[in-house]
């Protein structure tokens, strides 16, 4: 991966996710016992941050810097580029200059693919508006494997904004590499998984259902992944609040769930997960896929920026 970009899911095989994942079990190997290391000692990360983010900023920040790297952290940048009308591609050239590798968050679909094209350093999508978010589809990859040991026979439940919620649809391209049982996805009809996305995991062989209610998977599912309804992404927020609330899991929902299941969202929740639910064994989403991002970016870092 030296010097690649990270731009879609599209682009990794079954053997990069293995080999970035033993990166990631590495790098928590050292936070563990060392809390960092230098081996990005020299090296500096440009994070331009165009839409709200804390832990997908954070974890790339502590990430680079637990490798001994420098950082430019720029958030909440104004979309109308750096207030002042710079386009993309001016900025990405400025501060590429600056920096071995960018990572963009920004709210246009493509627009990392903008930002590689303007520079030769490599460049990472941290989230493109509603399309993608590859770098949290590894570490929820990383996450399932951490606790299962493989992909292929499991049942994966994916819960709430299919069509607006850009991890879901990273992932489902990352399941579609592998042979799960099946794929639920569970959703109100108004929030389905984009057609397109469906059809590619469905020519890729994988078996998919669609629902729109979730008690009926419960038993059989092996990882329940809930997504919150991207309320940033509608244009009529009457329709939001109709479908807000469409799936809140509750200690009643647990009862109900497979008890050797786990329970993931990538945060950050508004409501489709009660704090009861955090201390039961299944949710990992606080004490495993939150940290395992860091472990996950601090791999995605040293591969891209070693050889
Ligand atoms: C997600 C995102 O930004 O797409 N958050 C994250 O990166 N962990 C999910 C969300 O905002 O709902």
């Amino acid at each position: 991966m030296y010097k690649k970009d990270i731009l879609s899911a599209d682009q990794f095989t079954r053997e990069d996710i293995a080999a970035v994942v033993e990166k990631a079990k590495e790098m928590r190997d050292v936070v563990v016992k060392h809390g960092a290391t230098d081996i990005l000692k020299g090296k500096i990360m440009t994070a331009l941050f165009y839409e709200p983010s804390s832990r997908t900023f954070g974890s790339f920040i502590a990430a680079m810097q637990r490798l001994g790297g420098g950082i430019i952290p720029l958030q909440g940048v104004v979309y109308s580029s750096v207030a002042k009308g710079e386009s993309l591609p001016d900025t990405v050239r400025t501060f590429a200059s600056f920096s071995d590798v960018i990572v963009l968050r920004h709210p246009t679909v493509g627009a990392s693919h903008t930002a590689a094209d303007a520079t030769e350093k490599p460049v990472i999508n941290a989230g493109d508006g509603p399309g993608e978010h590859p770098t949290q589809a590894l570490l929820d990859l990383f996450t399932i494997i951490d606790r299962f040991g493989k992909i292929d026979g499991l049942t994966i439940t994916l819960v709430g904004d299919l069509k607006n919620g850009r991890t879901v649809h990273s992932l489902l391209t990352l399941l579609a590499l592998y042979k799960p049982k099946v794929v639920n996805l569970v959703s109100p009809s108004v929030l389905a998984m984009p057609p397109e996305r469906l059809q590619k995991a469905k020519q890729a062989g994988i078996h998919v259902a669609e629902m729109d209610k979730l008690d009926d998977v419960l038993a059989t599912t092996d990882v329940l992944y809930v997504t919150r309804v991207q309320k940033e992404r509608f244009t009529d927020l009457d329709v939001y609040e109709r479908v807000k609330h469409a799936y809140v899991i509750t200690p009643e929902t647990m009862k109900k769930l497979n008890k050797n299941a786990i329970l993931m969202h990538p945060f950050p929740r508004v409501g489709e997960i009660e704090t009861d639910v955090d201390s039961d064994p299944r949710a990992v989403y606080l004490t495993q896929q939150i940290p395992n991002g860091m472990y996950m970016r601090m791999a995605l870092l040293a591969l891209i920026l070693t050889r």
